[in-house]
């Protein structure tokens, strides 16, 4: 498995996204994801799947020492005693003693940034996540965490799909050694029939979507596709084998579009 390394993390290319998975079918997809050879399984305190996927883990009998586990604390317990509870509430039902990587799931503005991203320090000091880092921040947001952070924020996780311009944030990310982390990679699942996409793949025998997941982790991205099919789980890894042309990347560049983004969150900040 490809590794995104970003300031001391080394993050699996690719990961298993779990949002919208619950119950026993999510910890049914989270173990056979780690038998077919997933090392990264992305989940939220809001996806409300957290046992399951501690479940799932367990079940996989993999060396916990071998996963790459990130949660994310949501917008509503972003003050420091309630950072701090979230945390503590996330390990116990993942049960586990720390994450891998602990993430501010959304920016929220009603609490003073400087006193989130202490809290979010002071988890990875107190031993509760080995990284820290961020999530959905804009490229000023990014500037001001990285000023206020004592310890290195590693990743902002990012919708990210060849529909969407991200290059500003990506470049802010590079300035400061942070790594990418793609959400909503296969532009949820709409990229399956992009003509462009298919077209490359009929050379390598790929599908569109390990096309662009190909495009993502050769730009040294991490992506974290969900599905919760079997058959779908080995598509989205099966990447590895192959590498796209200059000119292909810049042809999957190109379906960028000014409505690219796929999820309208109502509290989502104002996009530069
Ligand atoms: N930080 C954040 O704010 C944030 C926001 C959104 C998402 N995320 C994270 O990112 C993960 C992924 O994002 P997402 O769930 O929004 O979208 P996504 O992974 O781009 O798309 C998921 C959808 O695509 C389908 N799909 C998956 N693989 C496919 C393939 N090879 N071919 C065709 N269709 C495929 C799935 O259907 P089937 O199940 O039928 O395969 C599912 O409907 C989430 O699960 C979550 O962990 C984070």
């Amino acid at each position: 498995m490809q590794l995104v390394e970003a300031n001391g993390a080394k993050i699996p290319a690719i990961g298993l996204g779990t949002w919208e998975l619950r119950g026993r079918g999510c910890a049914r997809v989270v173990e056979q994801a780690l038998r077919l050879g997933y090392r990264h399984i992305d989940t939220a305190e809001m996806y409300d799947n957290e046992r399951d996927v501690g479940e799932g883990l367990r079940a996989s009998r993999i060396a916990r020492d071998q996963v790459f586990i990130t949660t994310k604390v949501w917008q509503t317990h972003l003050s420091p005693p309630e950072f701090e509870r979230a945390t503590k509430e996330s390990l116990a039902r993942l049960r586990l003693s720390e994450v891998d990587l602990l993430l501010i799931h959304w920016p929220n503005p009603q609490v003073p940034l400087a006193e989130t991203i202490g809290a979010l320090c002071k988890m990875k000091k107190a031993g509760f996540a080995r990284h820290v880092g961020v999530s959905n921040f804009t490229v000023p947001l990014l500037r001001e965490a990285v000023k206020l952070a004592t310890e290195p924020l590693v990743t902002n996780q990012i919708e990210w799909h060849p529909y969407l311009d991200q290059s500003k944030v990506r470049e802010a990310c590079a300035r400061n050694g942070m790594g990418l982390v793609a959400y909503s990679p296969v532009a949820k699942g709409k990229v399956k029939s992009d003509a462009v996409l298919s077209r490359i793949g009929r050379s390598y025998r790929k599908s569109p979507a390990q096309i662009c997941l190909r495009w993502l982790v050769q730009q040294n991205v991490a992506a974290i596709p969900r599905t919760s099919r079997i058959e779908r789980l080995s598509e989205n890894i099966d990447i590895f084998d192959f590498e796209l042309a200059g000119e292909e990347m810049d042809q999957i560049f190109q379906l960028v579009s000014p409505r690219g983004r796929m999820t309208d969150f109502g509290f989502a900040p104002k996009w530069d």
